[in-house]
């Protein structure tokens, strides 16, 4: 028993929890997942400049051609790694230019959806063993699909049954809560999306774009990484609420999902992502002055569709937490003073939700500890679910 806590406490590597130590990897984590893999811009002028700003990945050069030539990509996944390819769906359809579907892979298989020969399916499983996952991909390999893993564990089911694939290197994920597996399966998505895009000239652009700003995601996550005391702060305010909502839309509704997961997850208190759009559809009933909400109004495209949304919600007297970017003065006047404002680094819109996420993570694990739940084995929870 000692042996065993002595070995657990190494393996935490000096921080109290594994979900506290794998969203503070983050930095690393996402640099590992693009380590030879993505071939950035450099100074040197001897380096050919055709292979500068290139993606390469082995477990799928010999596919990309027949990717290219799909009908239409089908994400399949659950809960975390299905909001994973949520965050990217715009970036890739944008950047193939090809139809992108997302299941979540028990509904997949509830419908028995229809699959094709001709569709690409990408299986997104972090563990490699979710028996959800593993029942839709091997439904899609008898309709004919070409199935593509990404999984962060070498050897694991995903890997071995499907046809080709990327491994997230992230590093073991021990905490029950998906958080580096989150933001390092959004990388994969985004570099597949920039490798099927290469020989568009018309892309190059935002390709080259993601590209240089792919290399300072790590510096942007170390930066929201310091909010860790502001978030402590924030989870010590909502500890006692029963709720908390919180409102995204465009790249971020999956923030706002994957935010609101983390918390009914870990910490157990309610909490439900809405899209935005839809809060005159129903959740505007919700909104009065003691309901915590929290916003996610980034500059990113939906930016000034958020800045409405904040207009409604403070004209019924929210009671608004807003995630914006540093130094966002026109948000600043727009929110009361007593909103709580949890200031990240710009990026590209693509790459926002990755910034975004880390501070809601840092939330959930402070309001966890702080109501006293179980961080790394949340009740009735399995890290990984082999049954369906
Ligand atoms: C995330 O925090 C959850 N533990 C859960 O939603 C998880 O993402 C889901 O069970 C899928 O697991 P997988 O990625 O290993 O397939």
């Amino acid at each position: 028993q000692t042996l065993e806590m002595e070995v657990s406490n190494i393996m935490k590597g000096g921080y109290e929890h594994y979900m506290q130590k794998e969203i503070h990897e983050q930095p690393e984590s996402v640099l590992q997942t693009m380590r030879g893999r993505v071939r950035f811009q450099t100074a040197d002028k001897a380096v050919d400049p055709y292979t500068e700003r290139r993606i390469v990945l082995g477990g799928l050069s010999e596919h990309l051609s027949t990717i290219r030539r799909g009908r239409r990509i089908m994400f399949v996944g659950c809960g975390t790694s299905y909001h994973a390819a949520m965050a990217c769906r715009q970036a890739v359809e944008e950047l193939t230019e090809v139809p992108v579907t997302l299941e979540v892979a028990s509904d997949l298989m509830d419908r028995h959806g229809p699959i094709f020969r001709d569709d690409m399916c990408v299986f997104m499983s972090q563990s490699g063993e979710t028996a959800d996952t593993l029942q839709a991909l091997s439904y899609a390999k008898k309709q004919g699909a070409l199935c593509i893993g990404v999984t962060n564990t070498v050897g694991s089911e995903i890997a071995r049954s499907t046809h080709c694939g990327v491994h997230l290197n992230a590093g073991c994920e021990i905490g029950v809560a998906s958080t580096k597996a989150y933001t390092s399966t959004i990388i994969v998505i985004l570099m597949m999306a920039l490798a099927l895009s290469e020989d568009s000239i018309r892309k190059r652009p935002l390709r080259d774009r993601i590209i240089n700003q792919l290399s300072q995601l790590p510096d942007k996550i170390r930066t929201v990484l310091k909010l860790d005391n502001d978030m402590e702060k924030l989870a010590l305010q909502l500890k006692d609420e029963s709720s908390l909502l919180i409102f995204g839309r465009g790249v971020n509704y999956a923030t706002a999902l994957e935010a609101a997961l983390k918390v009914k997850e870990v910490s157990v208190m309610h909490s439900e992502g809405i899209l935005a759009g839809e809060i005159k559809h129903g959740p505007l009933a919700l909104v009065d002055e003691n309901m915590p909400i929290l916003v996610i109004a980034t500059k990113d495209r939906m930016y000034s569709k958020m800045h409405s949304v904040i207009q409604q919600l403070r004209a019924r007297n929210a009671r608004l937490i807003v995630v914006c970017n540093q130094g966002d003065a026109d948000i600043a006047a727009l929110v009361s003073p007593r909103c709580t404002l949890i200031e990240v680094p710009p990026a590209e819109d693509c790459l926002q939700p990755i910034v975004n996420i880390v501070p809601l993570q840092l939330l959930s694990y402070h309001l966890t500890v702080l109501r006293g739940f179980n961080v790394d084995q949340p009740r009735n929870l399995a890290k990984s679910v082999t049954v369906t």
